[in-house]
């Protein structure tokens, strides 16, 4: 796996250039030079003022190295020394970091020869139990760096060079820098670095103390475009904190009245793709000056349309699901819009591939209790034991078996730790291992009493000859008297206990506990109760819920008679609506809503056949589940996941009683819905248009999460070439798009219309329609009042002010933006639940109070506000 783009072959060997005047905070920085003695060495790279440790702290072990002098020219220090992994084919460097934070990880490789072999050696890097990267040097090249974000699933992180082949691995500097939590955001995986770029001429690269976190800028230029620069200052504080001296620069095509073009090609076909640009304008606009453009990709799919830069402040767009080409190919192009006079352009680039994480860690109380293990018995010879016990299964621990359930953590079954000079107590760490089926401890050293808590694990089923070995006076190291609760587990026949003499054989006064068992016997036993572990813990995780296993819609039909059973007759009534009556039930111990429709409903036979042949095929955390139906006779009902805290139009209302909805929590609700309505648009084949967004049809479950409901109306709408298919204009008064009831056209920002009256209505709490207001609409409404005054005339008085101010502007912005009558200039879903997400970050950030925010104070109705990232405030 190597990555790299027709633009740039990643140059690696970095050679600092930036004199840097005064040094940033690095405190939570990891900066490893691998390889450097004595280990309390500590230095500061002058180029970058970073400050390196040696890496001996982190791990224990493989031999340090130093490259060729020859080598050293032009290269930072950090380079100069390694470590190399001669023995055993894991090992692992160990750190304690913070679960769910996100951090930059660098590794780096420089060869120089170090071993005199001249041999360039291949091998691979594993983050825990999983593979990131392999490193190899095409081309002959003696250096190589790998960079990755990832987001710790627990307070510690392994980096682990495995061995591939004959070669060894090696390590020059490994690098560790948190990360601020809401940018780089991926709806699932980490990201592996392809390319990071900035449009200078000059061949300098930029990184820390420029970057305050750090992460290496290359220049880029080619004969297509030309770099402008500007000594002005310009505003980088978003999230992404891009350094000012590549925010001071700029790509425009070399021929002003061409698109600007960026073109790579990812050497992983299949990867899946974040890209993100940054931007400022750094043009000093004149009074007529206009700088738009739209940005497509692969010819002439949307990626951006209408963006016009900030004047001198940094903003980032990116999308916010991953793409991929069936090539591996990205021609991006930037065009220039009808009223813009300047050429488009761009600061700098950033491109990743997803990486998800597949293989699960050990629990962490089992890798500590392993870790702890090793550390009191000092198993240095163990070579194997490094990374994580289990995983991946082809590198666990020697003496050590794991179960490996579907879909959960390996499990420690056995541990074999015979003949490995144990010296001292047995330690309880053992009981920590609460799998744990069988323990050898046999051929050991080990003194005191047979412990206790072995009766109180429960799967134990055998424990292996503790050496009765005498000491000089002729006492037994190891008490062997069994406590009373082991003594029961013995009498029972649910544990056996071996014990045994190897070393000394005069001593006959051992007491026999042992259960005599033939070698061959306990094999069998222990084989046969593995398969019932494993086959257990299936059965108790499988698959139950029918609505997620995809099961064909015929498999979802009842009959009326059993719709009769689980409604009790229809004993307790939900709701009632144009289609007929919703009734609650109970299926399988589940809570279902039945919805019966009634004969004069508005809702006929065709829409009904709609909704149960999406719901059947389509499925989604956040759209409502169909548990089933009944097509009998004239007996029409839909048996849905039932939703226990109704509709989101009731909770807005106070119709249900209980606590005004926060605001966090009104954006959550946002962004869920939201995320439902993105998949229909864009994760369903055909895409889908809902065509009846409204606040009665998200339904909220017990904890408030949101679903969409009600699919009577929804349509698949035409892709780019199929012919129009005209449908009636179908829809509720006040959520309708106007354009669409005009033209009749359907296509998916019609929802994105409908959506934004949600919004606006989750920020005001106004109904869509009332005739009492000043102005009847909702939307005529809210614009005339944040004419007339601020903000806080349109929101909703319930929260007593108690929101974040920047994000609730942004979200105001946004539901405009959704409600553009035009709907070319609406937002796709898709960035609107990358706008929702960031208004969350902001309340989140507030809510933290560790961000302080202010008012921006001014309203902008313009769609590019609607996918920027808004900038922080520092
Ligand atoms: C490293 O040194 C060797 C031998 O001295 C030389 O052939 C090679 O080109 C050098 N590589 C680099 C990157 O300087
Ligand atoms: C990490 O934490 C463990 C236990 O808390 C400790 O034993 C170990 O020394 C720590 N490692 C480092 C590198 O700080
Ligand atoms: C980062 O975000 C995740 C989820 O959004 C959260 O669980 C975690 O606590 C956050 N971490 C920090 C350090 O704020
Ligand atoms: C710039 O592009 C335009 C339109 O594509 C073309 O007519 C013109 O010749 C180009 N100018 C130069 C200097 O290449
Ligand atoms: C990028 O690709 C487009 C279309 O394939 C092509 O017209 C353009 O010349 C390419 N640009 C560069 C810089 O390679
Ligand atoms: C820009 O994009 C919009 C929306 O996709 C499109 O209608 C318009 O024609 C595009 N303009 C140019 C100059 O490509
Ligand atoms: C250009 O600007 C005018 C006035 O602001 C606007 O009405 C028109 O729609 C814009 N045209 C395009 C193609 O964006
Ligand atoms: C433990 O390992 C030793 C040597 O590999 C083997 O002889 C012994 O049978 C193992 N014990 C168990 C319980 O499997
Ligand atoms: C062995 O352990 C038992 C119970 O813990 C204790 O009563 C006895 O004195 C111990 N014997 C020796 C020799 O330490
Ligand atoms: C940068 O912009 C943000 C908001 O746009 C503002 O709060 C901040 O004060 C600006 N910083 C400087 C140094 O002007």
């Amino acid at each position: 796996m190597k990555y790299f783009h027709s633009f740039l072959l990643l140059l690696i060997i970095a050679y600092g250039i930036f004199e840097s005047v005064q040094a940033q905070d690095q405190s939570e920085f990891i900066s490893l030079a691998c390889g450097l003695v004595p280990k309390e060495t500590v230095y500061t790279e002058k180029s970058t003022n970073i400050i390196y440790e040696s890496d001996a702290n982190y791990i224990d072990s493989g031999l340090v190295g130093r490259i060729n002098d020859a080598n050293k020219t032009r290269l930072q220090q950090q380079y100069w020394t390694l470590r190399s992994f001669p023995e055993g084919e894991r090992n692992c460097y160990n750190f304690n970091l913070t679960a769910n934070r996100k951090y930059l990880i660098k590794a780096s490789f420089n060869y120089g020869n170090y071993d005199d072999l001249n041999r360039l050696p291949r091998f691979d890097l594993h983050i825990g139990p999983n593979k990131w990267t392999s490193v190899s040097f095409p081309g002959g090249r003696y250096g190589s760096n790998r960079e990755m974000i990832h987001v710790l699933t627990q307070n510690r992180l392994q980096v682990c060079l495995v061995k591939t082949g004959e070669t060894t691995p090696f390590i020059n500097s490994l690098e560790i820098r948190p990360l601020h939590n809401g940018t780089y955001v991926t709806q699932s995986g980490s990201l592996i670095l392809v390319s990071r770029v900035y449009f200078s001429p000059t061949p300098l690269f930029v990184r820390y103390d420029d970057d305050i976190h750090d992460r290496t800028w290359l220049p880029y230029s080619d004969d297509q475009k030309v770099s402008i620069r500007t000594d002005l200052f310009v505003n980088t504080s978003n999230f992404y904190d891009v350094p000012e001296v590549v925010a001071k620069t700029a790509a425009v095509p070399k021929n002003a009245s061409q698109p600007l073009t960026l073109n790579w090609t990812l050497s992983e076909i299949t990867a899946q793709t974040y890209i993100y640009m940054h931007f400022a304008e750094i043009h000093n606009l004149e009074a007529n000056d206009i700088r738009e453009f739209n940005i497509t990709y692969n010819g002439g799919k949307n990626w951006f349309p209408y963006y016009r830069p900030r004047k001198l402040q940094m903003r980032t767009l990116y999308n916010p699901r991953a793409l991929n080409s069936p090539d591996g190919k990205f021609n991006f192009s930037f065009v220039m819009t009808g009223n813009s006079t300047l050429p488009p352009l761009i600061n700098a680039l950033e491109i990743y591939n997803v990486l998800n994480f597949l293989q699960l860690d050990t629990s962490q109380d089992e890798v500590s209790a392993m870790v702890n293990i090793k550390q009191s018995y000092e198993l240095k010879e163990k070579v194997s034991w490094q990374g994580d016990p289990c995983a991946p299964q082809f590198l666990h621990w020697e003496g050590l078996k794991c179960s490996y359930p579907n879909a959960d953590s390996p499990m420690i079954i056995s541990l074999n730790l015979t003949d490995s000079k144990l010296t001292g107590r047995i330690t309880p760490e053992f009981a920590k291992l609460t799998q744990l089926i069988e323990l050898d401890l046999s051929k050991n050293d080990l003194s005191g009493d047979i412990p206790a808590f072995f009766a109180d694990m429960k799967l134990l089923k055998l424990i292996l000859s503790f050496l009765l070995c005498r000491n000089l006076s002729g006492n037994p190291n190891l008490n062997s008297t069994i406590p009373d609760s082991l003594q029961q587990r013995l009498h029972r026949n649910s544990l056996t206990l071996i014990l045994s003499e190897t070393h000394r054989k005069e001593s006959k006064k051992v007491p026999v506990v042992a259960i005599a068992m033939s070698v061959a016997g306990v094999f069998a036993l222990l084989v046969i109760l593995a398969i019932i572990f494993v086959v257990r813990r299936r059965i108790k995780k499988g698959p139950i819920s029918v609505n997620a296993s995809g099961v064909k819609s015929k498999d979802l039909k009842i009959t009326y008679h059993e719709v009769l059973k689980i409604t009790k007759n229809f004993e307790r009534v939900l709701g009632k609506g144009g289609f007929g009556t919703v009734y609650y039930g109970n299926l399988d111990d589940t809570q279902v809503a039945v919805k019966m429709l009634s004969h004069s409903s508005a809702q006929g036979y065709k829409e009904f056949k709609a909704e149960v042949d999406l719901l059947s095929r389509v499925h989604h955390r956040y759209l409502v589940g169909l548990v089933g139906y009944c097509d009998d006779g004239d007996n029409l009902a839909l048996i849905y996941e039932y939703m226990a805290n109704g509709d989101l139009s009731e909770n807005m209302s106070g119709k249900r009683g209980g606590n005004v909805l926060t605001w966090e929590k009104r954006m959550q609700i946002a962004v869920e819905a939201a995320q439902g309505l993105e998949y229909l648009h864009n994760g369903c084949q055909p895409p889908m248009v809902h065509r009846d967004v409204k606040t009665t049809n998200i339904l909220l479950n017990e904890r408030y999460g949101a679903k969409l409901a009600d699919f009577g109306l929804t349509r698949s709408f035409p892709i780019d070439g199929d012919c129009q298919v005209s449908t009636a204009v179908a829809g509720t008064p006040g959520y309708l798009d106007p354009e669409y009831n005009k033209t009749n056209s359907l296509s998916e920002k019609s929802d994105v219309y409908s959506f934004g009256v949600v919004l606006l209505q989750i920020i005001t709490n106004q109904p869509v329609i009332d005739k009492t207001r000043e102005r009847t609409h909702i939307i005529e409404w809210a614009v005339l009042m944040l004419t007339k005054g601020d903000l806080r005339n349109i929101i909703d008085p319930k929260l007593m002010g108690d929101y974040d101010t920047n994000g609730a502007w942004k979200m105001v912005e946004l539901a405009l933006a959704c409600v553009n009558p035009s709907s070319d200039r609406r937002p796709t879903m898709a960035h609107v639940v990358m706008e929702l997400n960031e208004c969350m970050a902001l309340e989140n950030a507030r809510k933290q109070g560790s961000e302080e925010m202010s008012s921006r104070g001014y309203v902008n109705f313009s769609l590019s506000s609607a996918s920027e990232f808004i900038p922080r405030a520092r």
